[in-house]
């Protein structure tokens, strides 16, 4: 029996029920694929069912505000992922009449659906003969098969992309493609894959050879960029002695764009205290930083993303009237029931929750 059949038999036996897999409805898959981009299975089963309730079909995704489309996606993380998504869901519904295209070639025009993601929805939605190439199928084939090519140049991706193309059945494409990805996230895993149980295992080349986590191979180390942001909560009490505090939401083409933030000193290099407090941006803002009453000490967080790290340190400081007045320049006040409804980065919501107003 060849390779493909017996991927599809361990399938059918093993593979993980997953509430899109009941349905070929292009829109269920699309909503999952996209969710599943960045994001762990079990978390990802939470947000898609939550995120068909609230938008059971492509219409009701395009009339909605792009902040509604936020809020429910907070805490998934790559928000640009959701800005995508809505704006392909109006293209959708404007161009194509609320029908997503067929063909993977047409999927792959939309906004945030690339080669793989047009691949899989074409794949199991349609029934087109494509292979759909993630991490956990170069993993796989690459192990199996030992296929010496990096996976980050084109020529190793070309490589990868023909066998696959081989391999795939053009009966049950759909199939196919989700296996691999059972088979990569459940027996071939990156760490700990279960060779001992492995319906390969006696053919797999890399297996033999002795080195399967060697596989599969990259050309570079993962460059990342480190960002040191330093949050700085400024609270008072309003007239009625109830909490308030200022927020800004974030532009410009970078990371959580459009979301809310506290004051927000970034820089490119960790600072030592003395140089946080005598940054040029207490300058530009207006305010003297050596006269501002911190409250308790700052809280540390690292938060990783795919190609940058941000270390960040959350600052609550009591302010009078008259930095009231300068900061009110430059942020906007709010008040914690207005805060709460707001899209917020996750790592600004897990500081937010500790924190106490009384
Ligand atoms: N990862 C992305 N899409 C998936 C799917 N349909 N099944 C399993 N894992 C996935």
């Amino acid at each position: 029996m060849d390779f493909s059949s017996r991927l599809i038999q361990w399938y059918d036996l093993n593979g993980r029920s997953l509430p899109w897999r009941d349905t070929r409805d292009p829109y269920h898959i699309w909503i999952s694929e996209i969710i599943l981009q960045q994001t762990r299975m079990d978390q990802g089963i939470s947000y898609y069912l939550s995120f068909l309730k609230t938008f059971p079909d492509v219409f009701h995704l395009a009339s909605a505000t792009e902040e509604q489309v936020l809020r429910l996606w907070q805490g998934l993380g790559y928000y640009s992922r959701a800005r995508n998504l809505h704006q392909a869901a109006r293209e959708v519904v404007e161009l194509h009449g609320g029908v997503l295209p067929a063909h993977s070639t047409d999927l792959a025009r939309l906004k945030g659906i690339g080669p793989y993601t047009a691949a899989a929805i074409a794949s199991m939605a349609f029934g087109e003969a494509i292979p759909a190439v993630d991490g956990n199928v170069y993993r796989v084939l690459s192990r199996i098969f030992a296929v010496d090519q990096s996976i980050d140049t084109s020529r190793g991706k070309k490589v990868f992309l023909d066998l696959a193309t081989n391999l795939l059945p053009e009966d049950q494409p759909g199939a196919f493609n989700q296996a691999l990805m059972d088979f990569g996230s459940m027996v071939c895993k990156p760490a700990t894959p279960l060779c001992y149980s492995c319906i390969f295992q006696h053919e797999c080349l890399a297996r033999q050879r002795g080195n399967v986590k060697m596989y599969p191979f990259r050309s570079r180390k993962a460059r990342g960029r480190e960002r040191y942001f330093y949050y700085f909560l400024f609270r008072t009490k309003d007239h009625d002695g109830l909490p308030v505090f200022f927020v800004q939401q974030r532009t410009g083409n970078d990371i959580w764009r459009n979301m809310y933030e506290f004051p927000l000193l970034e820089s490119d290099h960790a600072l030592p205290e003395s140089e946080l407090l005598n940054h040029s941006w207490w300058e530009a803002l207006g305010v003297e930083a050596g006269g501002l009453v911190f409250s308790g000490s700052a809280i540390h967080q690292k938060h990783q993303l795919t190609h940058q790290t941000i270390q960040a340190w959350f600052y609550q400081v009591e302010i009078t009237d008259s930095s009231l007045n300068i900061l009110q320049k430059h942020f906007q006040l709010t008040r914690p029931d207005l805060f709460e409804d707001l899209p917020k980065p996750r790592l600004v919501e897990r500081f937010y929750r500790v924190v106490n107003f009384c």
